[in-house]
This record gives C-alpha cells, structure tokens and sequence, in this order.
C-alpha cells in the first residue's frame, strides 16, 4: 500500500505562497519545547488528538537526530536508501509533535495562519484531531489557514514528521540527513482588508513599482541612492490598508544580462562568493539567528561579495543579513535529484510529467518568498537534478514571473533555459578557454551561439577539503582577464562536521552502513568558525584593493565597482602614510617607488586589505666550513633523539584524489614510489624503499665552529623518477617534556601556514607562535602548518633556546607529533601531544591544488628538485 508520504503532491491544504513582511498584525513565535515521540518506523501508534502531555520534549527548532532520536547519516550523491521512486523503506523514523496553541484574545476577526519556515522531510498537520494539511519541500515555507480550528481556548496543535517521503527523492543534496521542525514555527494573524501579499521592484534609476493584491497607500522614499554589497543603502517602505501596515527593506538595483556582462547598475558584477549550507556542528540546519549574523560578518572581513545558497532557500532572516550588510545572493531553490545519478538517471524526476506539479510548487515557493529582497540577483532551479521538462518547465514560470532576474542552474549544460553559463570547478584552461570565447562547440549551432555569448560564472570552485584549496590567485588571474567571467563561488563557506561528546565527527562516524566519509568537511571555516588559512588566502585573493609591484613601481588597483579609495589607508610599515589620490573604481594607480626594501598595506577601518613587499632575504649564516664533528647528542637544550631525510608528509585530503586533470592521486604516486617507507641503508647514506631500485642518497656533514655547529647536508635522487615529491630536507626529533608550549620564533612567511600555490594571505617578518598554536586542526588530520622563506627560526623552551640559521631560505614545519601521528589520527582529538618536538626543515615542498573535487596540483606548485644541498647553523640563544 502507498502511504501518504509516497504520493507525489504538492502541499495539501496550504496557502498559495507569498512575501515575507514584516506587520503591524499580531504574530506569536511557537518555537519553545514542543511534546515529542519518536518511532523508528512510520506508523507511531499516536493520536492526533492526544496532547502528548507525558511524552518527552524536544526544542522546536531542532533536529531530533542530535537530541538522541535515531542517528545523523552522511551520504553525498547516493541515496541512502533504495532508488525506488517514490516509495520508503518501511523503517521510516516517524516523529509526533505536539503544543497547545491559543488564539491570543486580541486577534479580532481575519484569519489565522499556521506558518512552517523548515520541516525536514514530510509532515501532517492537525488541530484537535482535525486535518489542516500536509506538506514537503524541507527548506521551503508554507502556511496553512487553522482560523475555523481555533476554539478560542487551548487546542492540540499535533504535527507528525516523517524522516523518508517521496520528497527525499529531490533533496538529495551533498550534507548530513536530518529530520524534524528545525526552523521556526508561527500562528499569523491576518486582518481583514490586509496586506497578503506585495512586491517591489526597485530600480537603479530610482523607479519603485509596487504591487499588491488590493490598494494600498505607500509613500516614496525621496534622494534614494542605488544598493550594492559595496554600498548597500536601504529604505524603508511602508505599506498600508486601513486595517494593516507592512514594512519592507528596499534597495534600488538593476541586475542584467548584457551581452556577454554580467552588470548591476551598469557596471560589472563579479561574484567573489562563496557557497553556503545551514550547518552548525552542535545543531545541524537549526542555524541560531546569532550564527548567522556572525557568518556575515566574518564573510565581510574576508572581502566575500556573494553567497550562493547552496542548496536550497535560506532561512528568511539570512537573506536579511544580505541586504543589510551587503552580499549578492544567489537563491536557489530546494531540488536535487543527484541520487539518480548512478542508476544512469533512470527515473530522474526533473523529467517526469508526474512530478512536474511538485517541482513547480517548490519554484514559487522560493520566488514569491524572497521576491523582494535586494541581495537576490539571481534565481537558481536547484542543483545537480540532471536535465528535463520540469526545471525547463520552472525556468519558464520564473522568467515570466519576474523579468527582474536572471536564471541560473549549472546542469543546463547547453543554457537551453538559463541566463548565465554556469560551470563546477573548471580547470584552469577550460575556464581561460571560456573567457576567450573558445569553449567546445555545442552540436546545434543556434544555441551554441547562445551560450558563447553569455557571461559565465562557477558556481563552485576552489573544494576547500581540508588543507587547501590552492591555486586560487591563478584562478582570479584568468577571471580578470576576462570580462565574460563574472566570477564564482567557492565550495563551500563551512564545514559540516558535527560535534559528538567532544569530537568533531563526520561521515561513517554514526555507524552508517553506507557514507561518505570526510567528504563533508569542506569548508573554509572550521566547525568551530575558526577561520581557516584557505579563508585567509582567498581574502588575500579576492581583496578590492589589489597592491602590487611592477619593477620599481607599486600598482594599486581599485577593483570596487562603485567606491573609490579615499577612505583606505596606504602606508609603509614604518607608519608613514603614502600620498595616493583617490582611485576611482575599476581604475587602478602607480606609484613610482624606487626604494628598496618596500612594505606597504592597503587598510580599510583598521582592517587590511592588501599588503605588499619588497624583502631582501636575509639570511646570516655561516658559511664556512669549521672543524668536522660527529653528530651531536643534543642541540642546545633538547637532546636530539632523531634526524632523519624528510620527504613525506599527511596526505592532505586533496592528496587522495587525482583532481580533474590527473589519473592518479598524489598519495597513490607517492605511495607506489615508496616515499612513505624509505629504508636507511646500513651506513644510512642510501634511503629506498623495499622492492624498488629508486631512491635518495643522503649525505650529513657536521662542523663545530665555536660554540655553534654547523650541519650540511647533500641529498639527491636516485634512479629515474621525477614525480612531484611531497617535500625534500630533514626531520629532526627533539625531546622535550612540553613539545606543544615551545616558542616558536620564526623569520619568514607568517603568521599563518603557507605552500607553493597559497602564499597570498602571508607575510614576510619576524612572526612568534606556540607549536601547539602552530598547528591547524583540520577535523581530518592532515599535513598542515608549513612556513614558507624561512631565514631562522628559533625554540624557546624553559630550558633553553635554538636558534636555527638556513643557509637558503627554507621552509619549516615544527610540531608535538610526528607526521606519522598526523597521518593515523582520524580525527583532531585522537592527535596527542609526547615529549618529542618534531622540526621539518625542507629545501622545498609541493602546493595543495585542489584535486578533491577540481583540479591537480599546478605544475608552477609541483616540487621536482632531483639534488639539493641544505645548510643549518644551530646556536644557543
Ligand atoms: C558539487 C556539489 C556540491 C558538493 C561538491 C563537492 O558537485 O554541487 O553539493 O557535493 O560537489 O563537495
């Protein structure tokens, strides 16, 4: 028998959808502890009428998965369940919700709405035993009118919550299966003679049209100035009957296509975005208005212009953080279909005529809620759903719908509906092709036309999966090259770990029969919104005011498109303020500045922007050679347990994939080539691994020079490979009891970690850490915390201080484990700190790429060294 969950429906029972308003009419929040019962199948023995009042309680808004219901799944493309559309399993976990509800006394006449911003993935309604409804669409709103339900006194408002429906099978999107209420719930009251519904259309030019379905009185806001995430200016509008007054946050913008540009206002809009999910590691997809204005706040400082709400609408109140704080947004509706994927997309609903009512509900129910919100310059149909008449079908409602926005979806691949030609994590020569026009030809000529002659963005690049991504200033090289490319977004802004008894836990982590692993940690925050250093380079990337140098020459860059620089500080080092005249925007400025050495920052409210320098490496070591010793025991105050040649690291989780352009991943390269299991010859001269004739010859040379010593020593390859190497140099081990609270002094690329393809966000000075402040605690363990141009460094520890001279500037990685530790561990908490402090001293080291979902390595960023001398001279300090 079918149950109700498997009928393929759009809601029952509910509202047409409409603007979010704020009113003067009454509104009374039921977020709070709600009665629950959960089953683990769907048929829960309870009944509508019963108040639950003995059950447990659950918070509304939550999911019941992280309150001891059942268990979080992760699962990225495959369904967790049988591709059988649109039937369930029979263990469908199944909860019942219950509060009492009154309509307040002072809601006189009208009508009574029961609103649900977010219930995850099924649900029925019912007040005192009653039907009112029944509804998917899980991050979509949807209101029922309760008004002839009401008694008047208290009324069992009972809502039962299936986890499985035929909804689930087009909201397949790459994040964790949770269920239940997880946003908020309200009863609405709608005045006779009220405002429903409205819509505004603002313009650049100033033109406001407003609309609404019976007359209302509104007065024009006067010397209004056009809105930009640059600039994003508001007004208020408010909107009157006799009976009810609604106020909207306006903003006057254009969004168009022209030609090949993507403009707003009239000038260039280039999305420096990001992807966005609802994830919070404590509870999921029940993002606290307090998370969401803090993320907004951190996308500002890390000069992030936009935001694709991947995959689905946000919560409405996040969208009002984009206007007001100024972020374009890309709203993109609740589809996703990539389950049909590995069954060949047989029975894909995008094209099945029986679905074609459900996926147009979901289209109206993301337009005609955010319809009004400035920050939306874009309508997405979902993503990853395959190709077919029921997204064709939505395209088309929207556009005519709102001739205002453009329309986007990535797996229309011929741009058969869509305004932009949109792409997931080109390579860099696909993207360089697309800007020049140059891309594959389509078979039909006419919409290959089409399609080269429309701007493009990536809706996701840049995989952020764990220690990355690289590569992103290569990226925002050919973006700027080209004006078709409107920019793109990277993936994602967050990872989505959750955190259990202390530990962030990921894929598999809940016992999942089948799972993704770690593949959904992949964000350029870590769970806990530490900025990662893959945040900290794409700020560096994707900064408005761009310094750089051109021979003797500083260029500054104005890279707004509406503000000129009179309100950013430029200024040496030193505190001497440089006298540059306003840059208008998308112009940019030179700066003839023959002094060397140079270090200069673009700073906005304290905050900086870009920073710029022209550094003599200065490194003073000695170099000759002094009386030839044996190895020491100690080095200052650490006894010196190990020293070993070095040329492996963690696998990084982009070290696991090939990447777009590759066959095989760099791990597996590495692996097969023994680099991991290099045996010390008997005279620990030759380092090759078992069953192979390639290898390293190594050879040590210690000196004394009064009280320094002095260690040179030769490494070189042999046999005949060149493979990338992980990195080249030494490993010392010194003992130490604290190895985390060593002072770590360095001067050289900092304070952050830095690698071949991500450099951008770093600097060249004396910076000073802890080791264990050192270390960036990916959720996965991973190689991490690789300094770059390295002249010295030093560790202080209560005994005593090394300091470490380079002959050449070198990179340093110190740290309270060893990379074998690192590469064990699954996740951060299992890493413990010994008595030994581990310093990787390299010649050179390979870059991140971002291969875990895009492409390899560069080949600027592969190191490929074959022989290197290295020279240390360690002292005590
Ligand atoms: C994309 C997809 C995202 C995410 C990403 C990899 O294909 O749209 O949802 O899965 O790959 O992390």
């Amino acid at each position: 028998m079918t149950s109700q969950f498997e009928i393929v429906e759009p809601p029952v029972g509910a509202l047409p959808p409409r603007a979010r308003l704020r009113s003067t009419a009454g509104v009374l929040p039921l977020d709070a502890r709600w009665q629950f019962f959960w089953s683990p199948t769907a048929d829960t023995g309870k009944d509508p009428a019963d108040p639950g009042l003995s059950w447990d309680t659950l918070p509304v808004p939550s999911h019941w998965q992280l309150h001891g219901y059942g268990s979080p799944a992760y699962t990225n493309v495959r369904f967790p369940f049988p591709v059988d559309p649109p039937h369930v399993p029979a263990q469908n976990p199944t909860g019942e919700y219950r509060r009492m509800i009154r309509r307040p006394a002072d809601w006189r006449g009208g009508r009574v709405l029961l609103r649900f911003d977010g219930v995850d993935s099924w649900f029925q309604v019912w007040v005192n035993g009653a039907e009112v409804g029944r509804a998917s669409g899980s991050r979509l709103t949807v209101e029922f009118d309760v008004t002839g339900h009401l008694t008047g006194g208290d009324d069992v408002l009972a809502v039962r919550v299936h986890q499985w429906s035929f909804g689930s099978y087009v909201e397949d999107q790459d994040q964790w299966w949770l269920s239940g209420i997880f946003r908020s719930v309200a009863l609405l009251h709608r005045p006779e003679g009220g405002i429903d519904d409205l819509w505004v259309v603002a313009g650049t030019d100033g033109s406001l049209e407003v609309t609404a379905p019976v007359p209302v009185s509104w007065s024009r806001p006067e010397d209004v100035q056009p809105w930009s995430a640059e600039k994003p200016a508001l007004y208020r509008l408010q909107v009157s009957t006799a009976a009810e007054t609604v106020s909207l946050d306006i903003g006057f913008r254009t969004v168009r296509v022209d030609g090949d540009r993507l403009l707003l206002n009239g000038k260039p809009l280039v999305f420096r975005g990001v992807n966005r999910h609802d994830i919070d590691a404590r509870t999921g997809r029940a993002v606290s208005r307090e998370r969401m204005e803090h993320d907004v706040a951190l996308m500002k400082q890390h000069n992030i212009n936009a935001v694709r709400t991947s995959h689905y609408p946000p919560d409405p109140y996040f969208l009002s953080l984009c206007d007001r704080h100024g972020l374009y947004v890309i709203d993109e509706c609740d589809l996703e279909t990539h389950g049909f994927q590995p069954v060949g997309w047989r029975g894909n609903p995008s094209d099945d005529p029986d679905w074609a009512g459900v996926y147009l509900d979901r289209m109206r129910r993301m337009v005609e809620r955010d319809k009004n919100a400035p920050s939306v310059v874009m309508w997405s149909l979902g993503n990853e759903a395959g190709w077919g008449r029921n997204l064709a079908a939505n395209a088309r409602w929207a556009r005519e719908r709102d001739t205002t926005r453009p329309i986007h979806y990535e797996a229309d691949e011929e741009c058969e509906s869509v305004d932009v030609y949109s792409r997931m994590y080109p390579t860099y020569d696909k993207l360089e092709a697309i800007g020049r026009h140059a891309e594959p030809a389509l078979a039909d000529p006419a919409r290959d036309r089409r399609r080269r002659g429309l701007p493009m963005i990536m809706c996701e690049y840049g995989h952020a999966m764990g220690n990355g991504p690289g590569g992103l200033a290569d990226y925002e090289a050919v973006i700027d090259a080209y004006p078709r490319l409107a920019g793109g977004f990277i993936w994602e802004w967050a990872d989505h770990a959750l955190l259990r008894d202390g530990s962030y836990r990921y894929g598999g982590d809940f016992g999942e029969p089948i799972h993704d692993g770690s593949f959904v940690v992949d964000g350029l925050l870590l769970p806990d919104r530490t900025p990662s250093p893959g945040l900290l380079e794409y700020a560096a990337v994707i900064t408005p005011v761009r310094l750089t140098l051109d021979g003797p020459d500083l260029v500054i860059e104005n890279r707004w498109s509406f503000t000129a620089t009179e309100d950013v500080v430029f200024a040496h080092a030193s505190g001497e303020i440089l006298d540059v005249p306003p840059i208008a925007p998308l112009s940019s400025h030179r700066v003839h500045h023959p002094a060397q050495p140079l270090d200069i920052t673009a700073t906005l409210d304290g905050r900086v922007l870009s920073r710029v320098q022209r550094t003599s490496s200065a490194v003073a070591a000695v170099v000759e050679t002094g009386r030839p010793a044996t190895r020491p025991d100690q080095l200052g105050p650490f006894p010196l347990a190990g020293l070993t040649l070095d040329t492996w690291r963690a696998p990084t989780e982009n070290d696991r994939f090939p990447g777009w352009d590759a066959t095989v991943s760099l791990e597996n390269q590495w692996r097969a080539a023994g680099l991991d299991r290099l045996l010390p010859s008997a005279d620990g001269r030759r380092h090759l691994p078992a069953g192979l004739d390639s290898g390293f010859e190594v050879d040590y040379r210690w000196s004394e020079h009064g009280n320094a010593l002095r260690l040179e020593v030769d490494i070189e390859r042999l046999g005949e490979w060149r493979l990338p190497l992980p990195r080249l140099g030494v490993a010392l081990a010194l003992r130490t009891p604290d190895p985390g609270s060593t002072v770590f002094e360095w001067l050289g690329l900092g304070p952050g970690e830095s690698y071949p393809d991500s450099r951008a966000a770093v600097w060249h000075g004396q910076h000073r850490l802890t080791v264990r402040e050192a270390q960036t605690p990916y959720v996965v363990p991973q190689e991490n915390g690789n300094r770059s141009d390295v002249s010295w460094l030093r560790l202080r520890s209560p005994s005593g201080t090394l300091r470490i001279d380079g002959d050449e500037p070198f990179n340093a990685a110190v740290r309270p484990w060893s990379a074998t530790a690192l590469e064990t561990a699954r996740h951060a908490d299992e890493l413990t700190e010994g008595d030994v402090l581990w310093v990787h001293l390299a010649a050179g080291v390979t870059g991140l790429g971002s291969a875990s979902c895009g492409p390899a390595v560069r080949p600027s960023a592969q190191y490929r060294a074959s022989r290197v001398r290295l020279g240390f001279v360690f002292t005590v300090d």
